[in-house]
């Protein structure tokens, strides 16, 4: 039930700072709801996550009580009642004890039937609540945590709410010891799968083949799974930004856009490699290869503490525009990355030491049937950057090279 690659410390110490954060008032975090689905798994929302590593406990919450008087209740799990008729189906489902208690590092866990009665007593004791879910548009549900406060402030008379809802998310952005750890390990999978690609490529194969290859190298190197959908597009598909059918016959000159990550221990890595499926660029290939390359360099070059995502996306926007295809730079430069490959960001926010982010800048011509994207995974450091996935192959030589070994 608890993913255990992260030491249960961690969660509680990721806890604590949420409670430190609310400053006497009332949070709650939701994992959200929903039966496990026929294709694929049920996730829970990735904020539950962080915070408690529980994948698997759809309708759970955590609240925060930073006022409680009982110490053991500031920070409460609640999960829905064991029900054995529906335990047959979906997984039998511990009770509620020290072994549970100790397990999952609550010294709390109850119900969810307690939560309107936990909730309003925590409420009407504090007068505050603060929304630490995400805030929605206009046109979607109104966020579950901002629904129950809006109901529990029209029964508590003084009473107000509060809006802390990057909270959460700026704690993710930066990345532990052992998260870090994982999305290495993310990455290496990573790296393997798409060695094996470019070993495995020739005209004339077809694109599921290699996707085929590259989960394999993934698995085989302990992954549990992709992190998403790889995209595995040859000739005009490498210039569909979301190709997702990976299916069809390369052919001799086309270009390959392979955009993939593993995911291990629930962390994602997210890398893009563009070859030729012969194994030789052409040299308006090369060319426009050359200025993607440049672009992702200047960017990688412009991570460092201090700095914004939207500098880091000027500096390859630049090179691109001034080589004459500003106009074929169709999408933002990246993202966080993390237990989710798109993990959320802040976009005004500084570069701190412990971010991991991509670098994903990319050339699209349709008409020519080039599609061009490098991306890799770049750690903040003091200093700088690290790039966590500069060991795969990215220079036309390299990747070259690469696609003669066998
Ligand atoms: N593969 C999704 C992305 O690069 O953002
Ligand atoms: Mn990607
Ligand atoms: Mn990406």
């Amino acid at each position: 039930m608890i993913d255990t690659s992260i030491k249960v410390s961690e969660y509680q110490a990721r806890r604590k700072n949420v409670l430190s954060a609310l400053k006497g008032s009332v949070g709650v975090v939701f994992a959200g709801d929903g039966a496990p689905p026929l294709r694929g798994e049920w996730f829970p929302n990735f904020d539950f996550k962080y915070l408690t590593g529980i994948g698997n406990e759809p309708g759970a919450c955590v609240i925060f009580d930073p006022t409680n008087p009982d110490p053991r209740r500031k920070i409460m799990l609640l999960l829905k009642p064991v029900n054995p008729e529906m335990d047959v189906w979906d997984g039998y489902r511990d009770l509620v004890d020290e072994k549970l208690r100790k397990k999952l590092g609550f010294e709390s866990i109850f119900r969810t039937n307690f939560l309107p009665r936990l909730l309003g007593e925590a409420a009407k004791r504090t007068k505050s609540m603060t929304c630490l879910h995400p805030l929605s548009t206009y046109t979607q549900p109104v966020s579950p945590d901002l629904d129950i406060f809006q109901k529990l402030s029209g029964r508590i008379p003084g009473s107000s709410i509060q809006d802390q809802s990057e909270l959460i998310t700026s704690h993710r952005m930066v990345k532990s010891a052992s998260e870090l750890k994982h999305i290495r390990s993310a990455i290496k999978a990573t790296a393997e799968g798409i060695d094996r690609v470019l070993r495995a490529s020739k005209a004339g194969i077809n694109e599921r083949q290699l996707h085929n290859t590259l989960v394999s190298g993934f698995t085989d190197m302990g992954a549990k799974t992709v992190a998403f959908n790889p995209i595995v597009g040859s000739g005009i598909r490498s210039t569909i930004l979301h190709y997702k059918e990976n299916d069809q016959l390369t052919s001799d000159g086309d270009l390959m856009v392979l955009d993939c990550g593993a995911e291990i221990n629930g962390y994602a890595s997210d890398i893009t490699r563009t070859f030729p499926v012969n194994g030789k660029f052409t040299k308006r290939q090369k060319q426009v290869y050359e200025i993607v390359l440049k672009a992702q360099k200047a960017s990688i070059a412009a991570v460092k503490p201090g700095a914004t995502m939207v500098q880091v996306d000027q500096a390859a926007r630049k090179v691109i525009t001034d080589a004459g295809f500003g106009d074929y730079f169709l999408h933002g430069i990246g993202h966080h990355l993390g237990l989710e490959t798109h993990d959320p960001g802040i976009q005004s926010a500084k570069l701190k030491p412990g971010m991991v982010v991509t670098i994903e800048p990319g050339i699209y011509l349709q008409d020519e049937k080039i599609g061009i994207r490098i991306e890799d995974d770049i750690l903040v450091t003091k200093d700088g950057r690290q790039n966590l996935s500069s060991a795969i192959p990215k220079s036309v030589a390299d990747i070259e090279a690469a696609m003669k070994k066998m």
